[in-house]
């Protein structure tokens, strides 16, 4: 395994994403509700910029208790990025895939350490 400088921290702010090149390929690194989440930046679907998508609240559907269709809404504990070729959609707490959990991104470690932030490959 290596260690890879990714950023300053002071580089990354809330919502922000930089890109940093290795062995393994570009890799994305997230900063979202103050949590580091560090992907390779390749889709699993046909290998789209993945990390360059925008970050969205998890759209779901509202269902009474009769299981009456009510409406949508965005789920404020849940972020997903979108794939900006398909629109393929991955939790950032998890990887995977919104819309088929059998599909997910390749994750890295990732650690914020005086002051700078590095990743595991
Ligand atoms: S390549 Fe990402 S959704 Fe198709």
């Amino acid at each position: 395994m290596a260690d890879i400088f990714v950023a300053r921290s002071d580089d990354l702010e809330e919502g922000g994403r930089v890109f940093v090149s290795c062995d393994v390929g570009d890799i994305g690194v997230l900063r979202v509700k103050g949590k580091l989440h560090a992907f390779l930046n390749v889709c699993p679907h046909q290998g789209g910029p993945v990390c360059s998508g925008m970050l969205i609240h998890r759209v779901e559907e509202i269902i009474a208790e009769d299981k009456t269709f009510q409406g949508m809404r965005f789920n404020e504990n849940d972020i997903n990025i979108v794939c900006p070729w398909h629109g393929w959609e991955f939790n950032v707490e998890t990887g995977r895939c919104a819309g088929d959990g059998k599909w997910s991104l390749r994750r890295f470690k990732v650690a914020e350490k005086n002051g700078e932030i590095h990743v595991t490959v």
